[in-house]
């Protein structure tokens, strides 16, 4: 079996499981196309990212970005997990909320925040909100005044570093639209502005260089730069900043080639880097936190469809359509992801050659992935891709009026409906 992601079993009738359930027996029941999330593997994933900060002599927390999976029930899973959670906007933080998540463990992004979803997040009492730019830091100093709120606040910083991944998804380099940087003054503007809100406490400094990165060297450099920018803020300012948060980014296997390094390797490697630049500068360590999104939830998804028609084109491709594609799952036409499928009815069988799995949209970029390894299949036949549990939910849409697909969570055998199938009633809901 070509297991790429966490999960994964084989029954005794030969059938996919994920997390003890059968994959045919859950396409039955919920329909296709689905989207299935193992429990136990997000669980694992917490556990291990907790696990390799737990030498960290300072205060830590790991802080789920919702941006890669967000809908009420996860929130519960990451509260008993001992998880923080990044939101980015007001409907992620409405959905933590909602999913009884507690706000003292918030922390609220954004490089473009509204008034409204400042006030919503001073008003919901978010543990931090991490200012993107001067503007912001103004609208909200304004908004916190009216509401006579004192909010504690980062600075999100661009580190320069580059860590060598999707052009779409690097976010650390000077050329971006993230944060300010320390080298055009914005950096000293920006904090000598915080200094005049007294409604706002600066307590730290934010930076994310990326996401899906394979190497460790480029987390180094950040939390040099980063420990570095703590101290020399003090100094200059007499500022206290006590919080350095490096962000996320931690790559995970798409394909059975890919090398990721383990969430826990890649946090200890964070946390000893953190710790090792403030030992340089005989500074006492900050307290950390992190941000990983795709790493704890993409390796425990999956995407169940079924497949509709299979066209040969001799000389060329073969293209096999699935009832799902780029309104469950964009990030073939993004960034040309590639992933592996696996059948759920037939899982060890080996793989007849190489397919491209195309979407149903009316659009010809509308593929699931290309040079897919798979064995011969049919109409009717249900097809599966593997690790999709970031930014696939979460980065659904309605193209083509497609109603988006239902989340089942699965649970050491057990399983539970968490997000309903959409109706086509719901999609023309907003249609006057
Ligand atoms: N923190 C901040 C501030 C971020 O901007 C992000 C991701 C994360 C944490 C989590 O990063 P992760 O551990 O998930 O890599 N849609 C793209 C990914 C965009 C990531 C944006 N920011 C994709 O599908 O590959």
């Amino acid at each position: 079996m070509r297991a790429v992601m966490d999960g994964l079993g084989v029954d005794a009738r030969g059938h996919l499981t994920l997390g003890g359930v059968s994959v045919p027996g859950l396409a039955k029941e919920y329909g296709t196309p689905l989207y299935l999330l193992d429990e136990g593997s997000v669980r694992n994933a917490c556990r291990a990212v907790n696990q390799g900060l737990s030498g960290y002599p300072a205060p830590y927390m790991a802080a789920f970005a919702s941006k890669a999976l967000c809908f009420k029930a996860l929130y519960g899973v990451l509260s008993e997990e001992g998880m923080g959670a990044d939101v980015v906007s007001g409907g992620e933080l409405l959905t933590a909320l909602r999913g009884g998540f507690n706000p003292g463990r918030i922390y609220f992004h954004g490089n473009n925040k509204t008034e409204e979803e400042l006030r919503f997040a001073l008003d919901s009492k978010v543990r931090q909100i991490v200012v993107d730019n001067a503007e912001e830091l103004a609208l909200l100093a304004r908004a916190a005044r009216d509401m006579g709120v004192t909010q504690e606040i980062a600075i999100r910083v661009k580190p320069g570093v580059d860590a060598h991944t999707h052009k779409h998804v690097t976010t650390g380099t000077l050329d971006s639209k993230f944060g300010v940087s320390r080298e055009n003054g914005e950096l000293a503007d920006i904090l000598k502005l915080v200094a005049s809100h007294e409604n706002l406490r600066v307590v730290g400094i934010h930076c994310h260089i990326g996401s899906q990165i394979f190497e460790r060297e480029p987390y180094r450099q950040a939390a040099k730069v980063m420990v570095k920018l703590m101290d020399g803020v003090r100094r200059e300012t007499g500022l206290p900043l006590r919080e350095l948060n490096l962000g996320g980014g931690f790559a995970v296997n798409y394909m059975p080639d890919d090398r990721a390094e383990s969430l826990r390797g890649m946090a200890a490697f964070c946390a000893e880097s953190v710790l090792n630049a403030a030992k340089e500068l005989d500074m006492p360590p900050p307290e950390l936190v992190l941000e990983p999104g795709r790493s704890v939830t993409g390796p425990a998804g999956m995407t169940v469809y079924t497949v509709g028609s299979v066209k040969k084109i001799p000389g060329l491709n073969t293209y096999v359509a699935v009832d799902g594609g780029m309104t469950d799952n964009p990030r073939y036409a993004l960034y040309g992801a590639r992933y592996m499928p696996i059948l759920p009815e037939r899982p060890e069988e080996p793989s007849a050659g190489t397919v491209i799995i195309a979407g149903r949209c009316c659009e010809t970029g509308d593929l699931v992935t290309k040079d897919a390894p798979l064995p011969e299949v049919q109409a009717g036949d249900l097809l599966a891709i593997q690790a999709t549990g970031a930014f696939n939910y979460s980065m659904a849409s309605h193209y083509n009026r497609v109603p988006n697909a239902p989340v089942v969570m699965v649970s050491n055998g057990a399983h539970r409906l968490v997000v309903r199938r959409e109706t086509y009633e719901d999609v023309m809901r907003n249609d006057l």
